[in-house]
């Protein structure tokens, strides 16, 4: 990769960092990517979403030249990667090049040797590695050769690795996947941070909370499909209401708090079979201000009050007809091989 100054101007002129459309890859019989369209605006970060064997890293490999598509096309900043991958091999960064790791050497000396290939000075190079060391808290393991390191260890050197050049669009096949609630915390954060100084990222989760924290616009995919697409307001949307969760005080007021919350609000609801919860179904939720008020002139005191959002979860789950964690999981390991 070559140092890459001359693309700034282009990049900073580019609305969309990713444009697909109609991508397809055979393996065999088995599509694995049906049709995927994708539009990622620059500047922003891009969630795909999906169960194992969903095509999800099919997909990133094809949109960062690493596969060659049976069909569509794909612009990376307005270049096509089929007719300029030299080019566009510079606008990204790809999570899961650690093939070229040198395992007996320090998470130090491998970064000064990416630093160095990537055209930085031996100084610059010695600053950045210790930067990155910092920035992925991984000071302490600085010195210890990479054979040593836990699989969290590794995949942060091996993001740090992948920053070094700060390409401008970055590919993030499930960056957290096995990492501890901190490192992942951490990982988000550094994430954002990449979007704040100006990086596009693109990202393939599996987990519905880290889509929900992170991405601005979210594409579901599901067999090569993509199902769903849209903020993540718009995809929880798009499977319908609010819903009110309420717990009263006295339980001998469950009835009359039931009736209560059917009269303002319009709606059937249900009490929980622990009783003493109950749920409903809620259009505006702006409306609880109604009910609170109606409440309390009925003197029926609450114990606990709340108004959700449908989650990931349930969106998942409406969209495709089973949840995130689904049936695929048998097809995984295979895969897990070929996007490593
Ligand atoms: N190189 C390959 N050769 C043959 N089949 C492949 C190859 N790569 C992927 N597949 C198949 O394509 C389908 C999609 O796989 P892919 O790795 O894109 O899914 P994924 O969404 O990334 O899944 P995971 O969440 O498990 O990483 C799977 O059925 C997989 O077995
Ligand atoms: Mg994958």
């Amino acid at each position: 990769m070559n140092n890459m100054n001359g693309m700034e101007r282009k990049t900073a002129q580019g609305e969309w960092a990713v444009e697909a459309r109609g991508l397809v890859k055979n393996f065999g019989d088995n599509r694995a990517v049906d049709g995927v369209d994708l539009n990622v605006r620059a500047g922003t970060i891009y969630g795909v979403l999906g169960p194992n064997g969903a095509g999800k890293t099919t997909t990133i490999r094809m949109l960062a030249t690493l596969l060659r598509a049976d069909e569509g096309t794909t612009r990376i900043f307005g270049y096509d990667v089929a007719k300029d991958p030299n080019i566009v091999r510079q606008l990204i960064g790809v999570t899961g090049q650690y093939a070229s790791v040198d395992e007996s050497l320090s998470a130090t000396e491998n970064l000064i040797i990416f630093s160095r290939l990537l055209g930085l000075s031996r100084a610059e190079a010695k600053r950045k590695a210790a930067d990155l060391l910092e920035e992925f808290s991984l000071t302490e393991a600085a010195k210890r050769p990479l054979k040593n390191f836990s699989g969290g260890m590794r995949r942060r050197l091996d993001l740090a690795a992948s920053l070094i050049a700060q390409p401008p669009l970055i590919f993030l096949d499930e960056p957290t996947t096995g990492l501890d609630p901190r490192t992942r915390n951490q990982m988000w954060d550094t994430i954002r941070r990449l979007v704040k100084t100006g990086s596009t990222v693109l990202l393939t989760t599996q987990y519905l909370q880290e889509a929900d924290e992170l991405a601005d616009r979210i594409a579901v995919i599901d067999h090569g499909r993509v199902v769903a697409e849209g903020t993540v307001n718009e995809l929880k949307a798009s499977v319908g209401t609010s819903s009110l969760h309420l717990s009263i005080q006295n339980p001998q007021d469950i009835q009359s708090a039931r009736r209560t919350v059917e009269r303002v609000l319009q709606v059937q609801s249900a009490v929980s079979p622990e009783g003493g919860k109950i749920t409903a179904p809620m259009a505006d939720a702006d409306r609880v201000t109604d009910l609170l008020i109606a409440l309390r002139e009925a003197r029926i005191p609450l114990a606990e009050m709340s108004v959700q959002k449908p989650t990931l979860d349930e969106v998942f789950l409406t969209i495709t007809g089973h949840g995130a964690d689904g049936d695929a999981t048998q097809a995984s390991d295979e895969a897990k091989e070929v996007g490593a």
